[in-house]
């Protein structure tokens, strides 16, 4: 459909952004740990934290760079032990991105925070698991697992963390490379994005969050991956540029992130219009929506607010989420027509 038909007066937009369905692509499990459930779950367990209160956790979210929150965030993690926090964990996300309209979330988990502490990889992914089959039943939320790599460690160490994931093969549908992205260029997990694509999982990497476009190529003629995760450093490269959007590599764009971690000085100079309008298949994601000041709903509703998107941009965003999703065909073109329903149902057409 070609949503210009669509007549939507400027005051309809933030109702119709929080009610149009959308899928989130780029968000970090771990990342949606808010203050009250880390202290909740430190209780629980009888861990200690080095701030007293919920009010001193939050005072510490000042970011100046992706390290920096990084620090805080595997901080943070260290209260989950059992499989019943990582469930709890995923189901208050769960229900969050159910409120928000979003029909099918791929989730990333970082199972090397946690195995380096002791858990074991079992109790990571079944909990998670177990709460993304209980959205679908009861939320009508689709939900899947992507297991990151985390790149400031070793080849080696990925290796051995997919060999310990294996035998929970059948519970995540792809792997993603994240963690410190400068000094870590994507071809340093050459072999392992090979090995997983044997195993015909799906693949994906941050690449062009802080580092050059040349990671964003890296990403895409060394890892091979489907999709590249950030990706807003592309738009220095009109090259790339070309590349992207000729081969319809979705772009998982994570606005209020880019914000909180001073990768564009406000939301206004944001380039997601710029990679919009290149006709690049960008989308809007959250990535540690407890960490940067909002879920899906908020980074549609800020990033709009600040930088004049219009309906047309708003269609074109969840289109593109759902395009770029790891579903079948069918399920991707069911999802666009309830899109569609819904931007009808705005214009009074
Ligand atoms: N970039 C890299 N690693 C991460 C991020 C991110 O935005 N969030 C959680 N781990
Ligand atoms: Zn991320």
């Amino acid at each position: 459909m070609n949503p210009t038909e669509f007549n939507i007066p400027a005051d309809r937009l933030p109702a119709l952004l929080r009610a149009m369905p959308k899928a989130e692509l780029h968000m970090h499990i771990e990342g949606s740990l808010e203050p009250e459930l880390i202290f909740a779950l430190a209780r629980r367990n009888g861990v200690t934290l080095p701030y007293a209160s919920v009010e001193e956790l939050r005072k510490a979210y000042a970011f100046t760079n992706l390290q920096s929150f990084l620090d805080i965030y595997y901080a943070g993690a260290s209260v989950l032990l059992e499989e019943q926090d990582f469930y709890d964990m995923a189901w208050a996300y769960l229900e969050r991105a159910a409120a928000d309209n979003v029909v099918r979330t791929e989730m990333f988990f970082d199972p090397q925070t946690h195995t380096a502490r002791g858990v074991d990889i079992g109790t990571v992914i079944d909990g998670l698991h177990r709460a993304c089959a209980d959205a679908e039943a009861r939320l009508g939320v689709s939900a899947a697992l992507i297991l990151c790599f985390l790149r400031h460690l070793s080849e080696d160490e990925a290796f051995e963390t997919l060999e310990q994931a294996l035998p929970y093969r059948d519970k995540f549908i792809g792997i993603g490379l994240d963690s410190s992205e400068l000094g870590h260029p994507p071809e340093k997990f050459a072999r392992v994005f090979a090995r997983c694509h044997e195993l015909g999982l799906h693949l994906v990497a941050h690449a062009g969050e802080e580092g050059p476009p040349e990671f964003v190529w890296s990403a895409l003629d060394v890892l091979k991956v489907e999709r590249v995760d950030h990706g807003v450093q592309s738009a220095k490269d009109p090259a790339l540029m070309q590349r992207l959007a000729q081969d319809r590599i979705p772009l998982t764009v994570c606005p209020l992130s880019n914000l909180k971690l001073c990768v564009f000085p406000d939301l206004a100079q944001h380039n997601l219009n710029t990679l919009l309008d290149a006709g690049l298949v960008a989308t809007v994601n959250s990535d540690d929506p407890a960490y940067f000041g909002g879920y899906m709903n908020e980074n549609f509703l800020q990033t709009f607010a600040a930088t004049g998107l219009t309906a047309q941009h708003a269609w074109q965003l969840a289109a593109n989420s759902f395009e770029g999703s790891f579903i079948g065909e069918e399920k991707k073109r069911a999802y666009i027509e309830r899109l569609d329903a819904c931007f009808a149902s705005f214009s009074g057409v």
